[in-house]
Parts: C-alpha cells; sequence; structure tokens
C-alpha cells in the first residue's frame, strides 16, 4: 500500500480537507504523537467506521511536557509510522507540522479546562491537560473534522477533551476507542517502549491490580479500603511507586463514596522510570 500524502502545513492541510469536502466527505481525526503502535492503529479503524477520509496527525507537542518529562527522548519516527499507517489502511492523509508551525513565533494562548482536569493527573503533571487542550484545540481548527478520535488508555485526557468541544461549542464528535492490550492485559502505550524486560514483567501487574480492585468493590469492599489495597499491591509487584489508585465517577470524575454511579477506577505507577497509566470501568 503506498504510503499517505504528508503535509506538514495547516495551509495545505486545509486546501486538501476542502476538495474532500467539495466531494461531499464526511472527515474524520486521529490525533496522535506517533511511535504508532496497534492502540493507533485500531483509533484509525474506529474512526474509518465513522467517516470517510481519515486524518492522522502526529507531532510531539512541546507544551504538555514539563521540563522535567521525557519530551527530549520521546521516540520520533515518522518514516516507520507512515508505512505503519500504509500496511494497516484506512489513512487518508497525515499531518506532521513542525513545531513552528503550531507555535510560531508570538504564540502566547492557552487553553485551561476545569471540571474532569482536576485532580488524578493533574496532580503529578499540573502542566498537562493545558498543552492538550491547546494543542488539540489547534488541531481540530485545523482540520475541523466531523468525528475525532481518543483512546479511553487516557481516559482523563479524553473527558477534558469532551469537556473542552462542548463548552467551546466546536461542531466535531468525540469518539472515545476501547483501550487495546498486550496478551497479559497491558495497555498498550508508545511509553511500553521504555521498559527494559524486568520492568516489562511488572508492567503486565497493573492491569491484573487493577480487576482486582474492582473485584474487591463488587465483593462490597469500601472504596477507601480498595484503593488502598491496590497500591498496596502494586508496589508489591515491584512498582517503584505508586501515584494514584482512584475509583471516580466515570464521566465526571469526581470522588465517590459509594458505587452508586457509573464508576471508572484509574491508575497511575512508575515502573523503573517509567511512568504507566491504566483504567477500567467498575
Ligand atoms: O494522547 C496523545 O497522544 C496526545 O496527548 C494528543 C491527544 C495527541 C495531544 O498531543
Amino acid at each position: 500500500m503506498a504510503v499517505p500524502p504528508i503535509v506538514a502545513s495547516i495551509a495545505a492541510l486545509r486546501a486538501r480537507l476542502a476538495a474532500e469536502r467539495r466531494n461531499g466527505a464526511r472527515i474524520g481525526f486521529v490525533p496522535t504523537m506517533g511511535a504508532l503502535h496497534d492502540g493507533h492503529l485500531s483509533l484509525v479503524r474506529e474512526t474509518q467506521n465513522r467517516a470517510d477520509k481519515v486524518v492522522v496527525s502526529i507531532f510531539v507537542n512541546p507544551t504538555q511536557f514539563a521540563p522535567h518529562e521525557d519530551f527530549d527522548r520521546y521516540p520520533r519516527t515518522l518514516e516507520a509510522d507512515a508505512e505503519k499507517l500504509a500496511a494497516a489502511g484506512g489513512t487518508d492523509l497525515i499531518f506532521a507540522p513542525s513545531v513552528a508551525e503550531m507555535y510560531p513565533q508570538g504564540f502566547a494562548t492557552k487553553i485551561d479546562v476545569g471540571g474532569p482536569s482536576h485532580g488524578l493527573e493533574t496532580d503529578f503533571r499540573p502542566h498537562f491537560f493545558s498543552g492538550v487542550a491547546t494543542v488539540v484545540a489547534k488541531l481540530l481548527l485545523a482540520v475541523m473534522p466531523e468525528v475525532a478520535t481518543f483512546g479511553e488508555k487516557d481516559y482523563q485526557q479524553l473527558l477534558v477533551v469532551r469537556r473542552m468541544a462542548a463548552d467551546l461549542g466546536l461542531a466535531t464528535e468525540i469518539f472515545g476507542a476501547p483501550i487495546v492490550r498486550e496478551t497479559d492485559g497491558l495497555a498498550m502505550s508508545s511509553r511500553n517502549a521504555y521498559l527494559q524486560p524486568d520492568d516489562r514483567r511488572v508492567a503486565g501487574q497493573l492491569n491484573v491490580v487493577l480487576k482486582r480492585v474492582i473485584a474487591a468493590l463488587h465483593n462490597g469492599e469500601p472504596i477507601l479500603a480498595a484503593e488502598a489495597e491496590g497500591k498496596r499491591a502494586l508496589l508489591e509487584a515491584g512498582f517503584a511507586s505508586v501515584d494514584y489508585v482512584a475509583v471516580r465517577h466515570a464521566t465526571t470524575l469526581a470522588p465517590l463514596d459509594s458505587l452508586h454511579h457509573p464508576a471508572r477506577v484509574l491508575a497511575a505507577a512508575k515502573v523503573g522510570n517509567t511512568r504507566l497509566i491504566d483504567n477500567m470501568a467498575v
């Protein structure tokens, strides 16, 4: 399969999409930071089911990384990514802008979303969601898709983007696609590439512990006790540190004191130097 065309400027992207729209195409969009894996390819398939033409963006967004985080070493593999998208099929256009295209000299806008961005990731990565919201808003305004797909793997991010799209009246449906997992249940992530073999074994326990937390809740264990037990189990499994194991309202992420609402259990923990996140419906 031929590699999809790659455009680097917003002007070129808009010109191509205007032509598609004149032909009546419904545009779908998958924003990524590249280093593509099967999880991303499943986002493309989900989008293909909801649109006539699919745009994938590949942009490692500097504003969502803190100075001490992995922006510099984040894998940048545009050629391999384009080949993966070609082999999988379903991508019609790749948008791979430079940092200068997305953040030209003098760029001074920042989008801060309240609501679901409070707590959890924000307690540990305070800069993260304003970086994500700002770049996603800019990408959505560049592509103007009918539908954009975000993985449930980054569950809080999905809710933040949904909140932003609703609040700003963006004409894009935000679709949340299910997590794709390795055979041992580890949620697929570009950062899994950092894991050394021993760490990889430990990483596979994150989803096992989340399932145990859910089973304990279903057996009537109080939420606080189940969360504490989940944390303890992760440390015992070999995680170096646990940022949170939290049972939250599935659509607002508000803390819960009972399971009378749809709930989600979310966790973030470090194995070696690699920080992993995962979540499941309770
Ligand atoms: O989930 C990601 O890969 C990124 O946070 C996103 C949505 C592409 C924004 O940079």
